[in-house]
């Protein structure tokens, strides 16, 4: 069994469904109300879990409730926590889904954005045991760099979704062995000729997720387009975070980008059939 360490942001979600989003000055009801723990890296990492990989964890927490939640889920899924302890509260995330089931995140970062450069080194063993090592943009650039850094020197191949994709680091990118933007994602960091913004930052290879469009592998200068599945949407939040998680486990099981990149679109197509985030995301079986 293929082990992924996972950096990232771990906190509560509060998602709240509404037929519609806010005009300006607009209050809207809700009609339902669900909570669960989150975070881009956390939700790849029960995912992936779920997909048949050996996870750990590692994130920063406020010494409060919400964080014995969140290391409590992780531990139901069989995922090993690293949690790391600062004097903020946890992370929270606010999650607001319209009928057509698109979404409008507001995430308070809390002690997760707190994770730095010596609380990885200090972790350093966990990456060094580790066949994959999985990044996204939720923690601070310095945690990033150094868990880059420790995977460089020891071989680890790196994953970065570069999600959010403000203050990202394209330098650090193309460090990566795959990247997995949105296209949202891959225009705000490469522009609107993504591909050959890519190219011209030395971008090895990258699977662009294009929502209800399927995805874009580029890889050797070339991209081929995955299909999207034909599927009633509920809810897109974490199909991103899916779509990472499987990707890692394929390219972990010696799959081609190609191959794991049809799996991943796969998972997501049923993680977005559902309501929520890690609620959502579906066992190897289902696949
Ligand atoms: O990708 C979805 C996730 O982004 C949510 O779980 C939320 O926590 C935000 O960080």
């Amino acid at each position: 069994m293929a082990k992924i360490c996972f950096i990232g942001l771990a906190g509560n979600s509060v998602f709240l469904y509404a037929d519609h989003f806010h005009r300006e000055g607009e209050t809207v009801s809700a009609h339902s109300f669900y909570n669960e723990p989150g975070g881009k890296g956390y939700n790849q990492a029960v995912a992936a879990a779920r997909l048949g990989g050996a996870c750990s964890f590692i994130g920063a927490f406020g010494k409060d409730d919400g964080a014995g939640l969140c290391v409590k889920y992780l531990q139901n899924e069989g995922i090993k926590p690293l949690p790391v302890y600062k004097d903020i509260p946890s992370a929270y995330a606010c999650i607001l889904t319209d009928s057509k089931g698109e979404n409008r995140v507001t995430v308070y970062g809390g002690a997760s954005a707190l994770l730095n450069g010596e609380d990885i080194k200090s972790l350093e063993r966990e990456i060094v045991s580790s066949d994959m090592l999985v990044l996204q943009n939720e923690v601070s650039i310095d945690a990033n760099i150094a868990a880059v850094e420790i995977a460089e020197k020891n071989g680890i191949p790196v994953l970065i979704n570069p999600a959010p994709a403000v203050g990202m680091e394209t330098e650090l990118l193309k460090r990566a062995y795959v990247i997995t933007p949105n296209l949202h994602e891959a225009e705000t960091l490469f522009g609107s000729d993504w591909e050959k913004g890519m190219k011209n930052a030395g971008i090895k290879r990258a699977v662009v997720t294009l929502g209800s469009k399927g995805a874009a592998v580029y890889e050797d200068g070339d991209i081929t387009t995955i299909p999207p599945i034909n599927t009633k949407v509920v809810d897109t939040t974490g199909a991103g975070d899916c779509f990472t998680a499987a990707l890692a486990v394929m390219l972990c099981d010696g799959e081609t980008l190609k191959n794991a990149a049809v799996f991943a679109n796969k998972a997501a197509s049923i993680a977005v059939s559902r309501p929520y985030a890690v609620a959502a995301m579906p066992k190897r079986k289902e696949i």
